[in-house]
């Protein structure tokens, strides 16, 4: 049997702290909650997905360019503040091929003015942000449709 189209998911720093951190901003779900209906969802579409975080701008380098090796369908990427800062997020996404769906569970544009800029927004094929984590649910629709 050929293997299902595989969407990477890469989650950038203090993601790890969702649930606790700032729950009024960021909602009480934590990224396993996220992870699990990402997968059941996931099955439904017949994709599959490889979720993942870390708090060093350079594994996610490092795993765009894996997504591109691994000739994955689509990367949904919340790279966190990284979003804000990261002119090297922004060329790796720009050096590979494979689409990237910006994720936000909050609204940046609605927040700080310090947040407005999105590096990876401006490389990215499209942008989800604002839904709370149920917009994993619809960045990976939208990556079912690539
Ligand atoms: C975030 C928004 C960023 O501005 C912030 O730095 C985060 C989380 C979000 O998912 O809403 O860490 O990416």
């Amino acid at each position: 049997m050929a293997a299902l189209p595989l969407v990477y998911v890469l989650n950038g720093p203090n993601l790890n702290l969702l649930g606790m951190r700032e729950p009024e901003i960021y909602g009480s779900d934590t990224l396993d909650d996220i992870a699990g209906r990402l997968e059941d969802k996931a099955r439904g579409l017949g994709l599959a997905i490889d979720m993942r975080q870390s708090n060093h701008e350079g594994h996610l380098i490092d795993w765009l360019h894996e997504a591109q090796a691994k000739e994955a369908k689509a990367v949904l990427l919340n790279a966190g503040a990284f979003s804000h800062t990261s002119l090297a997020l922004y060329d790796a996404i720009r050096s590979i091929r494979t689409p990237v769906i910006e994720v936000h569970l909050s609204n940046p544009a609605a927040r700080e003015e310090y947040r407005h800029k999105s590096y990876v927004g401006m490389a990215a094929k499209g942008v989800i942000a604002g839904f709370g984590a149920i917009g994993y649910e619809l960045a990976l629709d939208a990556a079912a449709r690539l």
